[in-house]
């Protein structure tokens, strides 16, 4: 994956550049080629932020009537077993639409006898393959930033929620602090596409990483997305200093 594509200098196309089936196109390519880096990558670039990331969101969640979670873009799985872990009562689907993601996160059940309450299928956020009112809340962990059409995938959200239910959308964004914004510039751009170099079979994925998050709106205009997609009582949660955000909605 070394190699230049598309005649874009660093591999991709930029992010603002590409159509939303050229994006599409290029998150699926991307995915299939990085799952076996993808847990270590993730707790390296992040200093194992992620896991608190994930963890303060599984934390966040309410079980009440059907007591199932959805977890879109599972990716890994690693929010699913999260949440299985500390919520004993509830049973957990994660989709994502790349299926060797799948793989590492099926093993990962497996391995800690969650095969019974987590399952994992192959599917796209943008149409969901269950009925209404389905599940307690849904939960999407650092997906939507690659869905091109984010009100389709946050209204099929709403759509299989039950009425009072919830939707926990965490995701990485630029700092909004000027300052921070200046200091973190130079990890976002240098450290992190660097080290993802010496490590990933696809750096240039790790690029796309970059301007995938310097485009994601800032917090108000996802609140607003979120609004407009049918969520109300929107919460906004900024961690660690505002590189990461959960977004949480009901479903009125
Ligand atoms: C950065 S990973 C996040 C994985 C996981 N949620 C986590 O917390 O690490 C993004 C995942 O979103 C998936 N994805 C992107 N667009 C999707 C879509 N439209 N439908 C389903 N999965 C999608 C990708 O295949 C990838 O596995």
């Amino acid at each position: 994956m070394g190699t230049k594509k598309r005649g874009q200098p660093d591999g991709y196309p930029t992010v603002a550049g590409m159509s939303r089936d050229q994006h599409i196109g290029i998150v699926k390519e991307m995915f299939a080629t990085i799952p076996g880096r993808y847990d270590f990558l993730n707790h390296l670039l992040s200093l194992r932020r992620d896991v608190a990331w994930r963890r303060f969101t599984v934390r966040k969640m309410r079980f009440f009537d059907t007591f199932r979670l959805l977890d879109v873009a599972t990716g890994t799985a690693d929010i699913a077993i999260e949440a299985a872990l500390m919520h004993p009562k509830i049973s957990v689907i994660g989709i994502d639409f790349v299926s060797e993601m799948l793989v590492p996160g099926k093993r990962k059940i497996a391995g800690k006898n969650l095969s019974g309450r987590i399952d994992l299928l192959q599917a796209d956020a943008t149409r969901l393959p269950f009925p209404d009112a389905r599940f307690d809340a849904a939960v999407i962990a650092f997906g939507i930033r690659n869905i091109p059409e984010k009100p389709r995938a946050l209204g099929e959200m709403r759509r299989v929620l039950v009425p009072n239910g919830r939707v926990y959308v965490l995701e990485l964004n630029a700092p909004q602090n000027r300052l921070w914004r200046k200091i973190f510039a130079p990890y976002l751009m240098r450290v992190l596409p660097g080290v993802a170099k010496l490590f990933s079979r696809n750096p240039a994925a790790y690029l796309y990483l970059v301007d995938s998050i310097v485009h994601f709106p800032s917090p108000a205009t996802f609140l607003g997305l979120m609004e407009e997609a049918g969520f109300s009582e929107l919460k906004h949660y900024s961690l660690t200093l505002g590189i990461t955000s959960l977004y949480v909605g009901s479903k009125r």
